[in-house]
């Protein structure tokens, strides 16, 4: 298993400055997620640090790391293949870092579209990566709301959220996160 060291290391050699940071700050936030809703605090770091291993990479690269995880591509991810750089990253944690937590590799394989029945480390990454405090579309009121929600309701916010920038955006918006929508509609009342 890889420590934080080798990590940082991975991160430095292969992300550009500006999302080493971005990085450690949703590893900071994942990490004060997993205290809030008593997940474990130091996967909760591993997994944010971890997420974005991928983030750069072309695409032929990604394709070829995904490739590798057996769930083939729908057309979207074919159109829009930084959706998976996700899936890309946990096939390039196992192979360049060694890393064989299950939790950790299911967390940064759906940061990006997340997917239904999300729960655990999965979902509070999934928000880490959206909250994180470099992330200037997020409020003060809604940082001070957190506490007050359960994970679902949170992850709610997070899916509504991105799928109303997707649309003022014109992008498209993956199914998994249709599919998370959906299955939290049934959870939040
Ligand atoms: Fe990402
Ligand atoms: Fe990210």
């Amino acid at each position: 298993m890889p420590d934080d060291k080798d990590i940082q290391l991975y991160l430095r050699s292969n992300l550009s400055e500006k999302r080493c940071l971005h990085s450690r700050r949703t590893a900071e936030t994942a990490e004060k997620l997993c205290m809030l809703y008593g997940y474990d605090t130091k996967k909760g770091r591993t997994a944010g640090l971890l997420h974005d291993i991928a983030r750069e990479l072309s695409n032929s690269e990604i394709f070829e790391l995904v490739e590798r995880d057996g769930m083939g591509i729908s057309s979207i991810e074919k159109e829009y293949p930084v959706l998976l750089h996700g899936r890309a990253g946990a096939v390039l944690a196992v192979e360049k870092l060694g890393m064989t937590d299950e939790k950790i590799l299911d967390a940064v394989r759906w940061h990006t579209t997340g997917k239904p029945n999300m729960e655990g480390l999965t979902a509070v990454l999934y928000v880490a990566d959206y909250i994180e405090p470099g992330r200037k579309h997020i409020d003060n009121e809604f940082r001070l709301r957190i506490k007050e929600m359960n994970l679902n309701h949170l992850v709610m916010e997070v899916v509504r959220s991105s799928i109303a920038y997707c649309r003022m955006k014109g992008y498209s918006v993956a199914e998994q996160t249709f599919m998370l929508y959906h299955d939290l509609e049934k959870k939040v009342s």
